[in-house]
């Protein structure tokens, strides 16, 4: 029997690989433009007197991609003023008129794939397999908010109550909400933030990541075709520590859902605490320390395989990405040195080649972080496997080559590493509960993965790990929509789970009528 939060929904469908037609058709989208594109804040009433920024492309900066015009502090105040007088009559609309027109916005983010495949290649440095899962996420994150809406949000609970007596629960949108999100997710994440705290009849401000700014304009004026009024949903590209900070001090906001890092979400925390004004709800999805423990009860090629996937794709540069890897020592050794093979093998390179493995990171600060870690533990630990690197391709683009290091334990990890490192730890086999106590007092809990054919081992993990997300016998990335609810504990968020069926009412407030019939 299906429980009744099951959302009975398809996901987006990718593309056939192994079908030349398709294969065509997508090069010849991403072909058919680089460059450049423009965006600004979308405002009704206001323009921005801030600075105009760049964007070149992480690959190549010697390619222009386009330009942004930031937000300055005065558009943040008339963006409140709008979305304040603009959310109750969006908030009275049917859930189903809301939920139409993000289930408009899906087909149309769909049928535009090939526009906003390019965006994600040229200026987030995502690869062709990424930018593709890109698209499909965000597309399933605004049906699965536009059908729990409907299911939630379309009528009134009916309560119980003594004759004469009628009780209802109703939802309603809280007010305007802020949706700030991270660069490595500039379409999934932005637009699941925004369909979500759209569906509960929140109207929204969307403050991008400054890296990737042309997608969420891009994005945002999608939805504004689609229907949703442009007061109802503004964009304020600009910097974090000024059009964030501004816009999470302001006494207007009833919400904020964030993703990106912990630091980032204790500012904002302390922003909207200090703030003489009704408390607002946080959703704060934030890093992680994650690990993978594997047992010699598990295969070492499917050890390999997963932990690859889980470490390097998308140049590491997830949340959920495998940071380390525990592994027992009778099979460490095997594991290290097919680890190395398989290292050896990765595509270091243009991510809008299909052959890539590994694109660029971000930007130059992000390798900086890299390169010094990677100093760091060349002078303190064992380097154990890397990826080649063509040094070429250094000189304009930001990219670093994979690499593992063996470490003697996680006290060597002070924070999250958001790149492509893999840290190796062997472990004896009495020393589980001791590898799960260290995994814990990262203080981190978002993704685990486990390899184990033993089924008490999988069963201890899963009751004493504090993760959010706990793969077993998988890679631990690529959390799909109302499938594997996305989301971390402790230092890693504050849950409600992103593409889950509690997201929703976060979002939302709470009222009860209750009639003397
Ligand atoms: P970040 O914290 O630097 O920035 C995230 C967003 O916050 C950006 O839009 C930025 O402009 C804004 N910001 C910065 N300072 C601000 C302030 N003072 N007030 C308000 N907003 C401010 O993170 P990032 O580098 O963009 O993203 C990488 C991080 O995100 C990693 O730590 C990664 O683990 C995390 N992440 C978490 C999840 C998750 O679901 N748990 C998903 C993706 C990324
Ligand atoms: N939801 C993303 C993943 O699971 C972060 O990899």
């Amino acid at each position: 029997a299906q429980n009744s939060n099951f959302v009975s929904r398809k996901n987006s469908m990718g593309v056939n690989f192994s079908n030349d037609n398709e294969l065509k058709a997508l090069a010849e989208a991403v072909n058919a433009k680089s460059g450049p594109w423009t965006a600004s804040p979308l405002v009704p009433g206001g323009e921005s007197k801030g600075p105009t920024v760049q964007v070149t492309n992480p690959a190549d900066r010697r390619q222009a991609v386009g330009s942004y015009v930031s937000a300055d502090a005065a558009l943040v105040d008339k963006a409140l003023a709008n979305a304040v007088a603009a959310q109750p009559s969006w908030d009275r609309l049917p859930a189903a008129s809301r939920a139409a027109i993000l289930e408009h916005a899906a087909e149309q983010l769909e049928a535009r794939r090939g526009e906003f495949i390019a965006l994600c290649v040229h200026e987030a440095g995502k690869s062709l397999p990424d930018s593709i899962a890109e698209i499909r996420e965000a597309a399933d994150f605004l049906r699965y908010y536009a059908t729990m809406a409907r299911r939630l949000f379309g009528h009134p609970e009916q309560l119980p109550g003594p004759t004469g007596e009628s009780n209802q629960l109703y939802l309603n949108g809280r007010g305007v909400f802020v949706c700030i999100s991270p660069w490595n997710f500039p379409l999934a994440i932005f637009l699941g933030q925004i369909s979500a705290a759209l569906a509960a009849g929140n109207s929204v401000i969307a403050k991008p990541a400054e890296q990737t700014s042309l997608i969420g304009y891009t994005a945002v004026k999608l939805l504004h075709e689609a229907g949703v009024p442009a007061e109802v949903l503004q964009y304020l590209p600009g910097d974090g520590a000024v059009v964030g900070a501004a816009l999470t001090k302001d006494p207007r906001v009833a919400g904020v859902a964030f993703t990106g890092s912990t630091e980032t979400a204790w500012a904002i925390n302390r922003a909207l605490a200090a703030r003489n004004a009704p408390i607002a709800a946080l959703i704060a999805e934030t890093g992680g320390q994650n690990a993978m423990i594997a047992d010699s009860s598990a295969l070492p090629e499917q050890i390999v395989k997963d932990v690859i996937a889980s470490a390097f794709q998308s140049a590491g540069q997830r949340c959920s990405a495998a940071r380390v890897l525990f592994v027992q020592e009778d099979i460490a050794d095997k594991v290290i040195s097919m680890l190395a093979g398989a290292m050896a093998e990765l595509k270091v390179g243009d991510p809008g080649q299909l052959s890539t493995d590994v694109g660029p990171v971000i930007d130059e600060d992000a390798l900086k972080i890299l390169i010094d870690h990677a100093s760091r533990m060349d002078k303190g630990a064992k380097k154990i496997a890397d990826a080649k690197l063509d040094p070429a391709m250094t000189s304009h683009g930001t990219f670093f080559a994979p690499r593992a290091y063996e470490i003697p334990s996680l006290d060597v990890l002070k924070r999250e590493i958001f790149g492509p490192v893999l840290h190796v730890i062997r472990w004896k086999g009495s020393e589980l509960p001791q590898v799960v106590d260290a995994i814990n007092n990262t203080g981190y809990g978002l993704t685990l993965g486990v390899h184990s054919r033993i089924d008490d081992t999988v069963e201890y993990i899963r009751s004493h790990a504090r993760v959010g997300n706990c793969y077993v016998n998988r890679n631990q990335i690529g959390a799909v929509v109302g499938v594997q609810p996305f989301g971390g504990e402790s230092l890693s968020g504050t849950g409600p789970k992103a593409g889950g069926p509690h997201y929703l009412l976060r979002f939302a407030g709470e009222r009860t009528l209750t009639i003397n019939t």
